[in-house]
């Protein structure tokens, strides 16, 4: 059954680990929901992931809904998360809020995913959760923040940096997120903000204390090698099994061991075999 906030909010006060791990098409969702992964981000991650882009920043709100309601149908019973794309939310509230809403409609996403701490950000999360959609802040090493940052850095290392997300997290969770993912800090940092804060804090690369762990699929199975970042563990070696795959297939087809006739063909009854050849034969 698909969990709700409420189901979340109770997670954390159990002490249960929220498992969120990211999704961007139909099979692989399928397959987090038969794994049991509590929720699913769409993230604009499959910029790079999925459509071989350098960074996040050519994902338009098509693409993610495209993707978003693959991965609805393929994980029907799971909590989805759709990731605002650069420019979706930044313009203006209303801008925000209409992205927001055809996420909402059109991919049937349970909540929305925006990053930044700034004030602005904050504003729009207000507006959104005004009009009662759910919303997850998303601080710490924010990528369609890299350039401010210079570069894919990890954020909050001295005490100043980590008061001032610490700040942005309370900001965030005032203006009515009701999530807030916190990546590519200190476990130290992690830990302050997750247990000052009354909504679910979910991490990815923030180390054990956040009351969930986020991956990106794709760097944890081994699929996606072009760059793997410092906090990712590998548990599958997808990319290896896959390359296995397709050079037997290149291979049997080149020295014509595939397709077997005995086996990988259709087969036709003699008499139809034989009526076929005579025809076969009278137009040669
Ligand atoms: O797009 C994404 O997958 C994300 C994660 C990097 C947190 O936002």
């Amino acid at each position: 059954m698909k969990k709700s906030i409420i189901n979340f909010r109770e997670m954390v006060e159990k002490k249960e680990k929220i498992v969120y791990i990211t999704g961007y098409d139909y099979l692989t969702a399928k397959y987090e929901e038969r794994a049991g992964v509590d929720m699913i981000l769409v993230g604009d991650s499959l910029g790079m992931v999925t459509l071989g882009y350098e960074t996040t920043f050519p994902v338009t709100m098509d693409d993610m809904i495209a993707h978003s309601s693959a991965v609805h149908r393929g994980a029907p019973n799971t909590f989805i998360v759709g990731d605002m794309p650069y420019m979706s939310y930044q313009i203006s509230n209303q801008e925000a809020v209409f992205n927001a809403g055809r996420f909402t409609k059109e991919s049937l996403v349970d909540a929305i995913k925006l990053e930044g701490g700034t004030e602005s950000v904050c504003e729009r999360i207000k507006a959104i959760s005004d009009v009662g959609i759910l919303v997850m802040g998303h601080i710490g090493l924010t990528p369609q923040f890299a350039a401010q940052m210079g570069g894919y850095k990890a954020q909050g290392k001295s005490a100043t940096a980590a008061m001032e997300l610490l700040r942005q997290a309370l900001a965030i969770e005032a203006a009515g997120a009701s999530f807030i993912l916190v990546e590519g800090v200190p476990a130290v940092v992690g830990k302050a903000i997750t247990e000052r804060l009354s909504i679910p804090v979910l991490g990815i690369g923030a180390g054990s204390y956040t009351d969930g762990q986020l991956l990106i699929y794709a760097d944890m199975v081994g699929y996606y090698d072009d760059f793997t970042p410092k906090f990712v563990k590998r548990y599958a070696n997808v990319g290896a099994e896959l390359l296995k795959g397709f050079t037997a297939f290149c291979d049997e087809v080149r020295n014509g061991t595939f397709p077997d006739d005995g086996v990988h063909t259709y087969v036709i009854a003699d008499e139809e075999a034989d009526e076929l050849e005579k025809i076969l034969a009278e137009i040669k």
